[in-house]
């Protein structure tokens, strides 16, 4: 079976590389999935680059989620529960990474069955946008009608998910971006206000938009300077939840900022709020995800897909600045 493959960390254009893998027979309450598209996500890359919170041994497949199709099951009673068997379409949560390949064999619980009418591209990211978008905001801060809500790297497409969340949920969002393009797309999907960095002072728009009170709350996945501009943001008891590092930046925060008013800054690891939670919450968040996809609120844009043998090119694509989306590893045929 054919596997994007890694021997050692670094840049993921020179050392991902197509190779043969074991194929394996699922075990007690596992199933083994054929897995037909997995998108490229920015935590991939961090794993390949040797920068993630949580490294697999070398050599390893990297590929945290993606749609697949089941193609075995082992023993075990977990799969009845779940309706899993042979041919239901599922997306497959791989929180080692190891979905970049054919086929995948996972505990029968992080394979989610999916409604028909969710086609496979948005299938392929079912969980770790949609998932975190859904947790920060209703979960974690418990955003409310009316509050004011200011997000960094907004054009991504958990940003983009966020802003359509404000629309549906009621909150306002004012969206921080890099480029000045990106503004139509989210005022289009229902963005409140969008200031682009590379034409405005952001720290004076928001105090206009909020009459010098200042958000509640921010999300920021940039850090660095653009992470200095959320913390600069918050109003009189703010708090600011960094989810991501996308500038590879440290946020320079002088700690004036945060005792003056009581903010608080806190760091956010889906993986780790996974592991806090039972079953029925998790299976929860499943049916939640899934009705919010199905009425297009956490969908997400694709720029294109590659076939597993052009890994060098997608990865590039996936790095590249200015997608119109995410670009989605096509590893076997579709599901027909
Ligand atoms: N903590 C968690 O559990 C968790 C879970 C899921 C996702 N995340 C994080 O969420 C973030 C967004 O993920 P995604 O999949 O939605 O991303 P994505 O769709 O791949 O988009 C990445 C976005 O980041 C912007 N960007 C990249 N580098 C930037 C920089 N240095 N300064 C400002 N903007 C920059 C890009 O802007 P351009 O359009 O200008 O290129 C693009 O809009 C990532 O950091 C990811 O790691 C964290």
């Amino acid at each position: 079976m054919k596997a994007v493959l890694f021997d050692r960390f670094g840049e993921p254009a020179e050392v991902l590389r197509v190779g043969d893998a074991a194929a394996q027979e699922p075990g007690r309450n596992e199933v083994c999935v054929r897995m037909i598209l997995s998108p490229i996500n920015p935590s991939d890359l961090l794993v390949v680059r040797g920068q993630y919170g949580r490294l697999p041994a070398l050599p390893a497949t990297p590929g945290f989620e993606g749609v697949g199709i089941i193609d075995a099951v082992g023993p075990g009673f977990f799969k009845r529960l779940r309706g899993l068997r042979p041919g239901r379409r599922v997306a497959a949560l791989n929180g080692q990474g190891g979905n970049w390949r054919e086929f995948v064999i996972l505990p029968a619980r992080q394979a989610v069955p999916l409604a028909d009418d969710i086609p496979d591209e948005q299938a392929a990211s079912f969980f770790v946008n949609p998932a975190t978008a859904l947790v920060m905001i209703q979960d974690v801060l418990r955003v409310r009608p009316g509050d004011w809500l200011l997000q960094t790297a907004a054009g991504s497409a958990l940003g983009q998910m966020v802003v359509r969340l404000g629309r549906r949920l009621g909150f306002r969002t004012i969206n921080v971006v890099r480029r000045n393009e990106t503004a139509e797309e989210l005022l289009r999907l229902g963005a409140d206000e969008v200031i682009a960095t590379d034409r405005e002072r952001v720290e004076d728009r928001v105090r206009t938009i909020t009459k010098g009170a200042g958000v509640r709350f921010a999300l920021d996945a940039v850090g660095g300077e653009t992470g200095l501009i959320a913390v600069r943001s918050l109003g009189v008891g703010g708090r600011m939840l960094v989810y991501g590092t996308l500038s590879n930046q440290p946020i320079p925060v002088d700690p004036r900022l945060l005792i003056a008013g009581q903010k608080r800054i806190e760091g956010f690891w889906l993986s780790e709020w996974m592991q806090a939670q039972g079953v029925l919450t998790i299976l929860r968040l499943f049916r939640r995800i899934h009705a919010m996809m199905r009425v297009g609120i956490l969908t997400t844009p694709v720029q294109a897909t590659y076939a597993l043998e052009h890994i060098g090119e997608a990865v590039r694509a996936a790095d590249k600045p200015g997608r119109s989306g995410k670009i989605l590893l096509k590893l076997s045929p579709a599901s027909g």
